[in-house]
C-alpha cells in the first residue's frame, strides 16, 4: 500500500500549488478535494457562506471512497481538513496517510488571496478558516511563506529523511550551524532541530537547510517529535546548546520519543559533573549519553576540529565512524577524535584543555606585553618575533594569531590599542581549577591564567591604582630576545606538565582510564592548543607514568630553560610587570625540584594553633608538640 499524502491548510495558503509539485517529483496523481464537495457546497462557498460540521462529513467521505483507487500507487490530494476530527476520518480507512500541513499566518494569506487575480474572496470565510483550524503536531510541518521550490524540497526530504537520517542535530548557534554542515560536507545525512520561539526564532533550522546547498540532503524541523521519528535506530543525536539548564530542558523533550539504545551526544561545554550525572539518569532508561568535548571555534567546526568524546564503548561504536569523519587530522591523517574515557571524562578533557588554553593565551599575552612595554619594541617588531618564533619549535595556532592580531589596524591605528583590556570568560577557566583543586591537582598555571583574568576585568580598581602610586613601567636595559624565547618554552613546557598531570590525576581518580598520549595526539590538530610543542609529547606522554617535567627528552630543556625564566621574571617583575603565569610557572618549578621544602613551618604552625598534629622525618607515628 502507497502513502497517500494530504496536503493541508487553510484556503490560499498554496495547497493546490504545492500539492500538483510535489506529486509531480513523486510521479503520483494529485487531488483536489475541492473537485468532491457536493454541489450544495461549491454553492455555499460561492456566495462566501463558511461550510459547516454537517456540510463536511458527507464531502469527507465521498473522498474516502475514492481510497482503494489510490492506494497502490498512492497520491496527494489538497485538502483543507481544519479539525483534528477530519484528519481522522481521513486516515481511518488507510493506515498510510501521512499530513503536509502548511503553516502561514492571518495576514499573509490575506496578502496572498487579495493579489490573486479573477479569485472571489470574502474575508470571512477566511476568517472562520482560521477560528475552525487545529493546527496538527505532527506530520511534515512547513512555513508556508517560504518559495514554492524551498517548500517542495523541504517537504521531498522530509519525506526521504522520515526514517533514514544517520543524524539529528539540535541547536543552530555558530558552532551548531558550522557541525552540521561539517557532517553534510561528509555525506552524512542529517535532521537538524531548532528550538520554536514565536516570532523570535521559528523555521531557524528548516530555513539554514535551505541557505547552504551541502545541506540539500538534510531536513529541518520546527517540531521534536518530528524530528526524532526522521532519525534511523539507534538514534544519534548531537546537542549543540547551552551548557547549563538548557541541556536538561531539551534531554527532557526528547526522552518521550526516544527508544532504549538510542544515543544522545552533548557537544557544548557542559560541566563533567552534570554530563556524569546524565550520562547515569539516562543510563537508568537505557539511553546513552556521551560528553563530547569539541574544539576549534567556528572555523574547526567547519573544517575539522578536535573531538574528545566520553562514553560507553558501545554508544562510541555507532558515533565513533560519524565524528571521526568530521575531526581534522593529525600528521598520519588519523582523525583528531578518540574515545577518551568513560563516564564524563569527555568534558573533563575539554575543560582541561580550555584551562591549558587560558594560561597559554596569558603567557602569550605576557610576552607581549614584556616586549611591548619593558623592550620599547613597536608592534611590527613583536609581530616579527611572533613570525620567526612560528617558523620553529614555538609554532602554535595560538601565536599564529597573535602575529595577526598584532599586525592589525582600523583606520590606520593599531587594533588592539583600542580593545578594551578586560578579559572575559565562559567558565571552563575557573571550572577547571576547582576541579583541580578538589582531586588535588596543583594548577599554578592555569588557575594564575583565570586570576589574571579576574584581574583584568577590574578596569576601574586598576586605573585608581595606577592614580594611586603613579609607578612607571621600566626598561628593560639589557633585554635578550632569545632569552624571551626561552623562558617562554620552558614555561609553555612546564604548563602543559601541569595539565597532563591534572588528567592524570582525574583519571585515577575517577576511574576513567585516561590515555594522555592519544589525548595529546587528538589535540595537534583541530584544536585552539595545537602546536609543535604537542606534536612532541605524543611519544614522550606514551607509556611514561610520570610527570613530562621528568621525561629523559625533557630534563635537558628545562635545564637549559630555567635559568632564562628565572632572568625574564626578576626582570619584567622588577621593572614592574605583571606576569602571573611566568612567575607560577617558575614557582611551580623551583617547587617542584625541591626535596625539602617549606611545608615544615606550616605543620608545626597547624599543631602550634590548632593540635592538628603532625609526622616527622626521623621516626615513623603522628606527633602534637606542647609549643609554649
Ligand atoms: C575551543 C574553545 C572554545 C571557546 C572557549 C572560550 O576549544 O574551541 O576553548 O570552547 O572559545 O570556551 O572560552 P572563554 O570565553 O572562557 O575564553
Amino acid at each position: 500500500m502507497a502513502t497517500i499524502y494530504i496536503v493541508m491548510g487553510v484556503s490560499g495558503v498554496g495547497k493546490t500549488t504545492i500539492g500538483k509539485a510535489i506529486a509531480q517529483q513523486l510521479k503520483i496523481p494529485f487531488y483536489d478535494a475541492d473537485d468532491f464537495h457536493p454541489p450544495s457546497n461549491k454553492d455555499k462557498m460561492a456566495s462566501g457562506t463558511p461550510l459547516q460540521d454537517e456540510d463536511r462529513w458527507p464531502w469527507l467521505d465521498t473522498i474516502v471512497v475514492q481510497y482503494p483507487q489510490w492506494k497502490f500507487k498512492g497520491a496527494v490530494l489538497a485538502c483543507s481538513a481544519l479539525k483534528k476530527e477530519y484528519r481522522s476520518r481521513l486516515q481511518v480507512d488507510h493506515k498510510q496517510v501521512e499530513t503536509i500541513y502548511l503553516s502561514a499566518s492571518f495576514a499573509f494569506v490575506q496578502q496572498r488571496l487579495s493579489v490573486r487575480k479573477n479569485h472571489f474572496f470574502n474575508p470571512t470565510l477566511l476568517q472562520s478558516q482560521f477560528d475552525t483550524l487545529e493546527a496538527p503536531e505532527s506530520g511534515i510541518i512547513c512555513d508556508a511563506t517560504l518559495s514554492k521550490d524551498s517548500l517542495v524540497r523541504h517537504i521531498i526530504n522530509t519525506m526521504k529523511q522520515q526514517t533514514t537520517s544517520q543524524l539529528g542535530l539540535i541547536g543552530l548557534g555558530v558552532m551548531g550551524k558550522s557541525l552540521s554542515r561539517n557532517f553534510a560536507n561528509h555525506n552524512i545525512t542529517m535532521s537538524l532541530y531548532n528550538r520554536h520561539v514565536p516570532n523570535v526564532e521559528e523555521d531557524v533550522a528548516v530555513q539554514f537547510v535551505y541557505s547552504y546547498p551541502e545541506l540539500k540532503d538534510s531536513c529541518g524541523f520546527d517540531a521534536i517529535e518530528a524530528f526524532v521519528n526522521s532519525l534511523s535506530l539507534p538514534r544519534k543525536i548531537f546537542l549543540m546548546v547551552n551548557a547549563g539548564p538548557a541541556v536538561d530542558a531539551v534531554v527532557t523533550s526528547l526522552e518521550p520519543y526516544l527508544s532504549i539504545g538510542d544515543i544522545i551526544m552533548d557537544g557544548g561545554n557542559s560541566h563533567y559533573l552534570d554530563t556524569e550525572r546524565r550520562t547515569k539518569a539516562l543510563q537508568e532508561k537505557g539511553i546513552h549519553f556521551l560528553g563530547v568535548g569539541v574544539s576549534g571555534g567556528e572555523e574547526g567546526a567547519l573544517k575539522g576540529p578536535s573531538i574528545m568524546p566520553g562514553g560507553t564503548t558501545e554508544a562510541y561504536e555507532h558515533v565513533g565512524p560519524l565524528l571521526e569523519k568530521i575531526a581534522a587530522r593529525d600528521t598520519h591523517g588519523n582523525a583528531c577524535c578518540a574515545k577518551v574515557g568513560s563516564g564524563g571524562s569527555g568534558h573533563f578533557v575539554k575543560m582541561i584543555h580550555n584551562g591549558i588554553e587560558y594560561a597559554e593565551m596569558q603567557l602569550i599575552a605576557e610576552v607581549y606585553d614584556i616586549l611591548r612595554h619593558h623592550g620599547m619594541l613597536s608592534l611590527e617588531e613583536i609581530a616579527q618575533i611572533f613570525d620567526l618564533w612560528n617558523e620553529g619549535e614555538e609554532n602554535s595556532y595560538l601565536l599564529e594569531i597573535s602575529s595577526k592580531i598584532v599586525r592589525k589596524t582600523e583606520d590606520g591605528q593599531p587594533l588592539i590599542d583600542v580593545i578594551l583590556d578586560k578579559a572575559q570568560q565562559k567558565g571552563t577557566g575557573s571550572w577547571s581549577t576547582t576541579a583541580a583543586l578538589q582531586i588535588g591537582a596543583p594548577f599554578d598555571t592555569i588557575a594564575q591564567a583565570v586570576l589574571a583574568r579576574i584581574i583584568s576585568s577590574e578596569k576601574e580598581q586598576r586605573v585608581k591604582g595606577q592614580q594611586h602610586y603613579n609607578i612607571e613601567r621600566e626598561e628593560i636595559t639589557n633585554f635578550d630576545i632569545a632569552t624571551i624565547k626561552s623562558a617562554y618554552h620552558t614555561a609553555r613546557i612546564i604548563n602543559h606538565a601541569i595539565g597532563f598531570e591534572t588528567l592524570r590525576k582525574a583519571s585515577k581518580h575517577y576511574d576513567w582510564d585516561l590515555h594522555l598520549s592519544e589525548i595529546a595526539r587528538i589535540w595537534t590538530n583541530g584544536c585552539i592548543i595545537r602546536s609543535t610543542l604537542m606534536e612532541q609529547l605524543i611519544p614522550i606522554l606514551d607509556g611514561f607514568d610520570d610527570t613530562i617535567l621528568f621525561h629523559e627528552s625533557v630534563i635537558p630543556q628545562i635545564t637549559n630553560g630555567q635559568s632564562n625564566l628565572k632572568i625574564i621574571v626578576q626582570q619584567a617583575m622588577g621593572t614592574g610587570a605583571s606576569i602571573p603565569v611566568f612567575s607560577a610557572s617558575l614557582s611551580y618549578f623551583n617547587a617542584m625540584i625541591q626535596g625539602d621544602s617549606s611545608a615544615s613551618m606550616i605543620q608545626a604552625q597547624r599543631d602550634f594553633f590548632g593540635a592538628h598534629t603532625y609526622q616527622r622525618k626521623d621516626k615513623e607515628g603522628t606527633f602534637h608538640t606542647v609549643w609554649e
